[in-house]
Order: structure tokens, then sequence, then C-alpha cells
């Protein structure tokens, strides 16, 4: 519980500066986030689109365009960012939840696109399991599960060459090397990747069979998978 009141606080504060701060942070960010609407199949036309954990909207601000009349649900634990949200869709159907995923209620067959932007690494291996199954009921048949993330474990012998290369890339946006401290300490305490491998084995077991991957360097990695 108090883990969890704490990543609503961390992004509150986070919330000021997100973008900037996002692509100075995490290699491919802009790539990744534009991959949401990049990969959909050409004649994809989702009504309605629920974002976990949707942070300052940059994911939804994506969809947005291509799908400017579909009703979209936003959740997200923070209040700042789900106020940020609010100032910038005004114009939009949009629903907002400024809840927990486990506190969320997850409508049967009620959405065509879910989507989750560096979100679910927040969760555990349990929670992803937990979360993936209740996605692929949420989903409509024929509905696309969209998800971008650092997918690699802490125990994978890869992990300490991924942090030398991402303090790199943090370092080379904030030389003092301030942030890449701040950055250590969140991923300490708030940050739970798992690998893409395990993540693919729980997609299929909560159901998914077309799962692609069309992006995917360095253990950073958009994939989608239908219902
Ligand atoms: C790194 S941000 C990603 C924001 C946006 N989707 C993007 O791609 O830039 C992660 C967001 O997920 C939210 N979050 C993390 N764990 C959550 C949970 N268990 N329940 C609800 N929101 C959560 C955080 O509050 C934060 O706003």
């Amino acid at each position: 519980m108090e883990r969890e009141k704490n990543i609503a606080l961390e992004f509150d504060d986070f919330s000021k500066n997100y973008t900037n701060d996002m692509i100075g942070c995490v290699p491919h960010y802009l790539q990744l986030v534009s991959s949401f609407e990049k990969h959909l199949p050409k004649n994809f036309r989702p009504n309605s689109i629920l974002d976990l954990g949707c942070g300052n909207g940059n994911i939804t601000a994506q969809l947005i365009p291509s799908f400017p009349n579909a009703t979209y649900t936003l959740v997200d634990a923070s209040t700042q960012m789900i106020d940020l949200c609010r100032n910038q869709f005004k114009d939009y159907n949009i629903t907002y939840s400024n809840k927990y995923f486990k506190d969320f209620i997850f409508n049967s067959e009620s959405y065509d696109l879910i989507v989750a932007g560096f979100s679910l690494h927040h969760c555990d291996n349990l929670e992803k399991q937990s979360i993936f199954k209740k996605i692929y009921a949420a989903l409509k048949k024929g509905g696309i599960f969209a998800y971008c993330d650092l997918m690699i474990n802490k125990t994978n012998p890869d992990h300490p060459l991924l942090l030398e290369e991402w303090k790199k890339f943090v370092n080379k946006s904030f030389p003092d090397g301030e942030k890449w401290n701040w950055m250590q300490e969140h991923y300490e305490a708030f940050d739970k990747p798992s690998d893409y491998q395990e993540q693919l084995e729980w997609l299929k077991g909560a159901g998914f069979q077309n799962i692609q991957i069309p992006f995917n360097k360095e253990y950073w990695v958009y994939l989608q998978a239908v219902k």
C-alpha cells in the first residue's frame, strides 16, 4: 500500500517536466510513442480506447489525430498527471479514472484498443500476469493490446550492460550526473521490468494468439497482441 501511494506521489512530482525528462532519459522514447499509431493495422478503426498509465497523455495524444471520434478512458494513479490530461484533451470524449490498476474495473469486451506506455514495468510479475488477463477479457474480439516498455529482468545477464548504456544516454542529455542519480533511485524503488520472452508467454497464457514485436532495440520494446 505504501509503495503504491508513493508511485502516485512520485509521478505527481515527475509530471512537472515530464516529456522533456522522458526524451532525455528514455532511449527511443519518441519512436516508441509514435509506434502506437504507426504499427496499427491500416484498416483498424478503434471506437473505444483504454490508456493504462496515461501519464501526461503522450500516447493518447498520438492516437487522437487518427481517431478523433473514439471514446477514451484514461487511467492513472497520479492526480497531477490526470490533471495535465484534463487540460490537454478538453475537446474530446474522454473519461478519467484517477486510480491504481488494481482498483480499476475492467469491464468485459468493452474496448477495441488498450494501450500501455511505460506503465506496466511498475507492476511485478504476478501483477503483470493478472493485468494481461484483465486486458484480454476487456478487449472486444479482434481488439488490440499495444504496449511499450523496458522489457528486461533485473537478473538478466545483459542487465548490467543495459544500465551502462542507459547511463551514457542519460548523461549525454543531463551531463551533471544528477538526473542519472535520481533515475537510479527511482529505478531501484519503483521499477520492475520483466523479460519480453517471459511476457510473451504470459500474454499467450491470457489468450492472445497473434503477437507481434514491431520495435525492439536494446530491450526497449513495443509489442502488439490481437484478441
Ligand atoms: C512513465 S509514466 C508513462 C506515461 C505515458 N503513458 C507515457 O508513455 O509517457 C507511467 C505512468 O503510469 C502511472 N502508473 C504506474 N503504476 C501505476 C499503477 N499501478 N496504477 C495506475 N497508474 C500507474 C504513473 O502514475 C505514471 O503516470
